[in-house]
């Protein structure tokens, strides 16, 4: 059978997505909103293949064994059994992405996955069937699918749970600085830490009440291009999805001493008239929202403490793409 190579952009929410109410199809609580980002991407080949016995799962060249593998051959089968087939598949992915580190590698992972594998198969999804699809591998590769800014629809069932593109070719000055604190894997999943928040957190309620607004106001302030306003609504969105870890029981934090020391730098930098903001998922790496105008004072400021190397600039990147072979990032 033929060979589908695709490449998706991984994406940072700017209102989280933190905590679902059905584990198994993984339908959230709250709608959420994300910008998709150019520099980080995941190219994915599937070939299916009769004469393999199990799925074989290279990534960056090495062969995942384990739970990683597992959870590929749990999301193959989903897409086996809308195809209709049983044939193994052989999957090879690149990772443009530091692996778990909190920049969103299983976004860009999953949607690229839902979308090679799902063409390999014989399948010609739509983009909401395929951002659906992507849901099952990780939430927040629902919102992959789609270029710009993104919401993802809670809906109440996998039929209406996907995500919409709310600007596609975004056509003002906003961009991201990501500062890479940490490579390793991070040490607790945001599966688990989710759904213990959902579980013990006393302000899980008071998350669930607010995040309509946060969804509507942003969506009025990327309408009007407003970047102080959605950097203010990204950060306070942020802060509050990490309360809900801190006010667990356990309490728990992905911060690290460095995650803080950034956020006092932005702050220092907001105070002298800059116009940034920080977020941070589920790992101590921030990223500052900020316009690409600014970017070269803002970057001056935040390498007095962090090394260049650990600092990427970001634009707002595209949606799903499918790749010819040859065009391979690493071939
Ligand atoms: O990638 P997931 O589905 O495990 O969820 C991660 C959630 C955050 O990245 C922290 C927030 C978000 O909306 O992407």
């Amino acid at each position: 059978m033929q060979t589908v190579t695709a490449r998706a952009h991984t994406n940072i929410a700017l209102v989280k997505y933190w905590g679902k109410k059905n584990q198994e199809l993984i339908l959230p609580y709250t709608n959420s909103l994300s910008l998709t980002l150019d520099v980080f991407y995941t190219d994915t080949s599937v070939q299916f293949d009769p004469l393999l016995e199990t799925d074989q799962f290279l990534l960056n060249g090495e062969n995942v064994t384990g739970k990683s593998l597992i959870k590929v051959q749990r999301f193959m089968d989903l897409i086996r059994s809308e195809a209709n087939i049983a044939m193994p598949a052989r999957i090879e992915s690149t990772n443009h992405v530091p692996t778990a580190a909190g920049l969103a590698s299983s976004a860009s992972a999953f949607a690229a996955l839902a979308a090679a594998g799902s063409r390999a198969a014989g399948l010609d999804l739509s983009l909401r069937d395929l951002s659906r699809l992507a849901r099952r591998g990780s939430g927040s590769a629902t919102r992959s699918i789609y270029g710009g800014f993104v919401e993802w629809e809670r809906g109440d069932s996998d039929a209406t749970s996907y995500a919409v593109p709310i600007q596609e070719q975004v056509d003002w000055d906003i961009q991201m600085i990501a500062i890479l604190l940490n490579r390793h894997e991070k040490k607790v999943s945001s599966r688990s830490e989710m759904a213990n928040d959902v579980a013990t957190s006393p302000y899980y309620p008071a998350w669930i009440e607010n995040a309509q607004t946060e969804v509507d106001t942003i969506k009025q302030a990327i309408a009007a291009r407003d970047l102080n306003q959605v950097g203010q609504i990204a950060e306070q969105s942020a802060m509050r999805m990490h309360a809900l870890t801190m006010s667990a029981v356990p309490p728990f934090t992905y911060f690290e001493p460095s995650t803080l020391q950034a956020i006092a730098k932005v702050q220092e930098l907001r105070a002298q008239g800059l116009s940034c903001y920080y977020t941070m998922d589920a790992g101590p790496n921030v990223k500052v929202i900020c316009s690409a105008r600014e970017t070269p004072q803002i970057l001056a400021g935040l390498s007095t403490i962090f090394p260049k190397e650990q600092l990427t600039v970001a634009k707002p990147g595209p949606g799903i793409q499918y790749l010819p072979p040859q065009q391979r990032s690493d071939l």
